[in-house]
């Protein structure tokens, strides 16, 4: 790919499709969304409104972290607070594909009154190859499949979706990234899906198991820093299992599973061989620093048969 030309192609249609008008779009943190970000207020500037939507199921401290990382480029994110609103949409839904489309429709609702709000008439997103490639073949509904399958987001929403990213895959993305200056904990940061922590938590999503998980990714985060991977991260399991505390009475505890996975485009993945000195010190920090876990597994599932995240 011709970066360069791919960026000043983008722009041109960026600045064509949206004319005088307004866009709005969903800043994540992760690296799509970046892209898009970066690359619509080169095309637009101050017609494209960014807002990071804080449903509650983001990273430690992501909603900060991601305003930061963009003040010094010059573009203001507007943080709106979801928590509530996702948090009953996503109640009682412990079905793995109910939950995304209850993600979906929400992230989607939102907007749409954002959208509204602000009097844009477009939606700027980061929607990639993989993602298509997923929904359309039925194996999960990514949160930002709409017009592929069929579903008219303006008649649905009350917006227009301009997608710039398409046809690339993930290694596309992070060139375009580079290329714009993102900085590097953006270009070559881990993929984080678009529903957050509720693909990371089987059974329901609700604010105390999405805490537990939240608490394991950091841990799995800090401690594979360093190590060559396309992810890292951890899932909490529905079921528990039966532990003991340090004091001997038995405990009916949660159970993580450590999921970190190589992988070009998503598309495919092998586990990572991590050494067990880092494998026994996962252990040992998330068993250890979260209490309501009593057990840790790790992962040795490829893709296929396994996919990379848990629902
Ligand atoms: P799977 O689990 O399908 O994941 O093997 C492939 C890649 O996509 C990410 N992923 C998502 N990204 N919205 C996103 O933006 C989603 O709904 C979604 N689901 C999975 C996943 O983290 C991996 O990098």
């Amino acid at each position: 790919m011709d970066v360069k030309q791919f960026i000043y192609d983008n722009v041109a249609m960026i600045r064509e499709t949206v004319g005088s008008g307004k866009a709005i779009n969903a800043l994540s943190g992760g690296v799509d969304s970046s892209v898009v970000t970066a690359l619509g207020h080169k095309a637009i500037g101050d017609q494209l409104e960014t807002v990071f939507l804080d449903d509650g199921l983001m990273r430690e401290k992501e909603p900060e972290t991601v305003a930061a990382t963009f003040e010094p480029l010059g573009i203001r994110v507007k943080i709106v607070d979801l928590k509530d609103r996702f948090f009953s949409a996503l109640k009682g839904i412990e079905d793995p594909e109910d939950k995304r489309k209850a993600f979906r429709d929400t992230f989607y609702s939102s907007f749409g009154d954002i959208v509204k709000e602000s009097g844009a008439s477009y939606l700027l997103q980061g929607t990639i190859k993989p993602d298509i490639i997923e929904t359309t073949k039925g194996v999960k509904t990514q949160h930002n499949i709409l017009e592929q399958i069929g579903i008219d987001p303006e008649a649905g929403y009350g917006f227009k979706v301009i997608e710039p990213l398409i046809d690339l895959f993930k290694p596309g993305v992070r060139q375009v990234a580079t290329e714009l200056g993102l900085p590097e904990s953006v270009s070559q940061r881990m993929p984080f899906p678009g529903p957050g922590l509720a693909t990371r938590c089987l059974g329901e999503a609700n604010p105390e198991r999405i805490e537990i998980v939240r608490k394991a990714v950091k841990i799995v985060e800090e401690e594979t820093e360093g190590i060559t991977a396309f992810q890292c991260f951890a899932v909490l399991l529905k079921d528990r299992a039966t532990g003991m505390k340090a004091d001997g009475s038995r405990e009916f505890g949660h159970i993580i599973v450590v999921r970190c996975v190589e992988s070009e485009d998503a598309m495919t993945a092998q586990p990572v061989h991590l050494q067990w000195d880092v494998l026994r010190k996962l252990e040992k920090r998330i068993a250890g620093e979260i209490d309501e876990v009593s057990r840790v597994l790790y992962d040795l599932t490829p893709k296929p048969p396994a996919t990379i995240e848990y629902i």
